[in-house]
């Protein structure tokens, strides 16, 4: 599943609905907030502003060194959510030690927030109404969409449970109709689990493989968020080679899951601007 084809066609949906909201007098602008300088934050902010750039969204970014206090960056998202001329907010995570990240999330009003990180959004998403739903995980709804991987009626694992993937990715799922195991670093025999998968998902990040040939059914789809770098290389969950000869479907890293993510921002900065002018596109 070739996330770099898909985001593409995303983008290009993305740059006519800019055009249209441009005739309804709104310039949809994305600010994004980074606080300290972890290496792979910048570089992940860096990855998005390039790609508002090529959609025709403005951006803006907001830095504050990793020694602000959490009033600052509280006051920084006030002022933000005050701007009637940003649409989206984004605070790049992880936040350095001392944060409170939780409630610096519930400080971005729901509407410009692009994540879709609020509580307010989450509890919509796991009521079953999706509005601004965390990108990652609507960027693995896409390109199992795309590749017509069948969902309803489907047996989905998730080896991940954070809120930023995978709680929202199992809510998705199940508005699909997908029966849905999330497992974590204290399910008892994972792989036992993960053999039963018509769809594996794997987010773990760390520099064994997590998933490899003997842990998956054949003719499943394998979908690896897992990114870390070995030997300056970076690598996924899945052992690709060997779990492509086992999979009927499977993402590549890089070029699988990344790309839909920053394409999936690119739509809730629309969907957030939609909303703040009523509009539906
Ligand atoms: N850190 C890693 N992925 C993400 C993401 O999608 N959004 C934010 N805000 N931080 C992240």
């Amino acid at each position: 599943m070739d996330g770099k084809l898909v985001a593409g066609a995303v983008k290009k949906q993305v740059a006519q609905q800019v055009l249209q909201l441009e005739k309804h007098g709104t310039k949809p602008l994305l600010a994004t907030v980074q606080v300290g300088d972890d290496p792979a934050s910048a570089s992940y902010l860096r990855t998005k502003h390039k790609a508002t750039d090529e959609v025709g969204i403005r951006s803006e970014t907001h830095h504050l060194p990793a020694d602000a206090s959490q009033d600052k960056l509280e006051a920084l998202l006030t002022q933000l959510n005050t701007n009637p001329k940003v649409n989206g907010i984004l605070v790049q995570l992880p936040l350095p030690p001392g944060f409170n990240e939780e409630k610096v999330i519930e400080r971005i009003i729901p509407y410009k927030d692009v994540d879709g990180l609020h509580p307010i959004n989450a509890g919509k998403l796991a009521a079953g109404y999706e509005e601004l739903v965390p990108c990652t995980p609507k960027g693995v709804i896409k390109l199992l969409n795309y590749y017509k991987v069948p969902v309803a009626g489907s047996k989905a694992v998730i080896i991940n449970r954070s809120n930023l993937v995978g709680r929202p990715l199992a809510n998705l799922l199940l508005n699909r109709d997908a029966t849905v195991t999330v497992c974590h670093s204290k399910t008892p025999n994972l792989s036992g689990m993960t053999r039963t998968a018509d769809i594996l998902i794997s987010a773990v990040g760390k520099e064994i493989f997590q998933v490899r040939a003997d842990h998956v059914k054949p003719n499943s789809a394998v979908v690896d968020i897992g990114l870390t770098r070995v030997n300056g290389r970076l690598r996924g969950d899945v052992e690709f080679d060997k779990v492509n000869r086992v999979a009927g479907y499977i993402t590549p890293v890089p070029g699988g899951v990344g790309p839909m993510t920053v394409a999936c921002l690119l739509e809730n900065t629309i969907l957030a601007s939609s909303i703040q002018i009523g509009l539906k596109v």
